[in-house]
């Protein structure tokens, strides 16, 4: 039987909006379908060259952004501190775990959200649940829950421009090591932690003087003036997905060119389900989430089907247990699959196994639980002999008081509310994800030391 983009809408697809006006969605698929692809079949295969020598052990994974970008929220300045935070964040774990990391932002795309319900009901009034800006708006009122397709074409006009700029800092100067200092961003306002990263630019600037004096420098070493920072989504809402896939002309395979890398939710991933028959025909590097109703054979069934040829770097397997589960459901999980010889590249995901609702209503997560599934995920790789390659965080450039807890921030859950603008789940603001990337940094060391 041969894939075709559209072969999905032959099998069950969870999460999907119920457009009421047919044939405007039809006008809007076939627009999207002429617009161009938003990256390039070749940088997905760049991309997965690069996952593949991580799950060798040879590099290290950072994936991180909005829960779900949001029209509003679309500015220059939020781009840039996302940008900026991934970059401090990579440049921390590089120097301590002495390995290239691999950047990838949930970023220029990333709109679409499942939800646990179809419905909300504030006060006595029942309406469709938020959905994600490409397909509704989260404005409690009837017009503002109606999917509505002309949504796909703001969110691929602005997936574009983010895209334009994010390239754009990457290659035009910002990017370059000799700026570490300026990445610090002017809100990391807790001293102690600045300081730290003061300290560690500064050493980084110390090695850079020593190279330049070799005649080692930015004009004539690209890697030192520029970066790469990949995009990526859950690939959730399969006709705006569709539109997006292209034979590449080189190859003749299909590539979903909405985003790099497209992962599928822990909801959505079932073996005969929609989402899964359009991931097993495109050639991107992908993702599944793997959370803890997760069974081994259901596992082993979904690689099999998602990466048939065993090829390295084509398959992440983002684990979201939980800080309290994650040492009883994981270790099994990763026997299995080791067993059975499968090349995957292991991500961990702290945030979505560790959400609950304060008292106030907030849905928020701690930053200990958030740490601590981080620290028991490369504890168990290291017992079991594998590699922990990557971390997928829900992250922001921005001051905000979503998630609880941490050194830097001290946010309690009665002060979540000064600054929490999430369109849907907590993040980690800037302070607590450098934090984080420094605790992982240590850990890492620790164990490698061991
Ligand atoms: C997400 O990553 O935003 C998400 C919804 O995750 P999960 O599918 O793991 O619940
Ligand atoms: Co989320």
């Amino acid at each position: 039987m041969s894939w075709r983009p559209d072969s999905w809408r032959k099998f069950h697809a969870k999460q999907q909006p119920e457009y009421k006006d047919l044939e405007k969605l039809a006008a809007v698929e076939k627009e999207l379908k002429r617009y161009p692809p938003l990256i390039f079949a070749g940088e997905a295969r760049n991309l997965k060259e690069k996952l593949a020598s991580v799950s060798e052990g040879k590099a290290f994974l950072l994936q991180g952004g909005d829960c779900a970008e949001s029209f509003a929220a679309f500015n220059a300045d939020n781009i840039r501190d996302l940008f900026k935070a991934i970059l401090q964040m990579a440049v921390v774990l590089t120097f301590s775990s002495g390995r290239p990391v691999v950047k990838v932002g949930r970023v220029a795309g990333q709109f679409a959200k499942p939800r646990s319900s179809d419905y909300e009901e504030i006060n006595g009034v029942k309406l469709p649940s938020y959905r994600g800006d490409i397909i509704n708006d989260i404005a409690f009122t009837p017009e503002a829950r109606e999917p509505d397709p002309e949504r796909m074409i703001k969110a691929y006009n602005i997936s574009a421009a983010t895209l334009n700029l994010l390239r754009a800092f990457a290659r035009g100067g910002l990017a370059d090591l000799h700026r570490v200092h300026s990445w610090n961003l002017d809100f990391v306002k807790d001293k102690a932690l600045g300081a730290k990263y003061e300290e560690l630019a500064d050493k980084i600037s110390e090695a850079l003087r020593f190279m330049e004096a070799i005649g080692i420098n930015s004009r004539n070493t690209p890697q030192l003036r520029e970066t790469v920072l990949y995009t990526s989504h859950e690939a959730l809402l399969l006709n705006y997905e569709e539109a997006l896939t292209r034979r590449d002309s080189i190859t003749g395979d299909w590539y979903d060119c909405s985003a790099h890398f497209l992962w599928i939710g822990d909801r959505t991933r079932e073996l005969d389900g929609a989402h899964v028959e359009f991931f097993s025909g495109i050639k991107n590097p992908i993702g599944v989430k793997v959370g803890p109703s997760m069974k081994e054979d259901e596992l082993i069934a979904l690689i099999d089907k998602l990466n048939p040829e065993n090829e390295a770097g084509r398959l992440t397997l983002i684990v979201r247990m939980g800080a309290d589960k994650i040492s009883d459901i994981f270790p099994p999980l990763l026997r299995r699959v080791k067993a059975e010889g499968k090349k995957v590249l292991w991500s961990i995901d702290p945030m979505h196994g560790n959400t609950y609702k304060t008292q106030g209503g907030l849905k928020t997560r701690d930053f200990e639980k958030i740490l601590s599934e981080v620290k028991q995920f490369f504890q168990i790789h290291k017992s079991e002999g594998t590699y922990a390659g990557g971390i997928h965080l829900e992250m922001t450039g921005q001051d905000v008081t979503e998630c609880t807890g941490s050194v830097s921030s001290s946010i309690t859950p009665e002060s979540l509310s000064h600054r929490y603008h999430t369109q849907c789940d907590p993040r980690l603001n800037a302070d607590q994800a450098l934090e984080l990337s420094f605790m992982a940094a240590e850990t890492l060391k620790e164990i490698r030391k061991q």
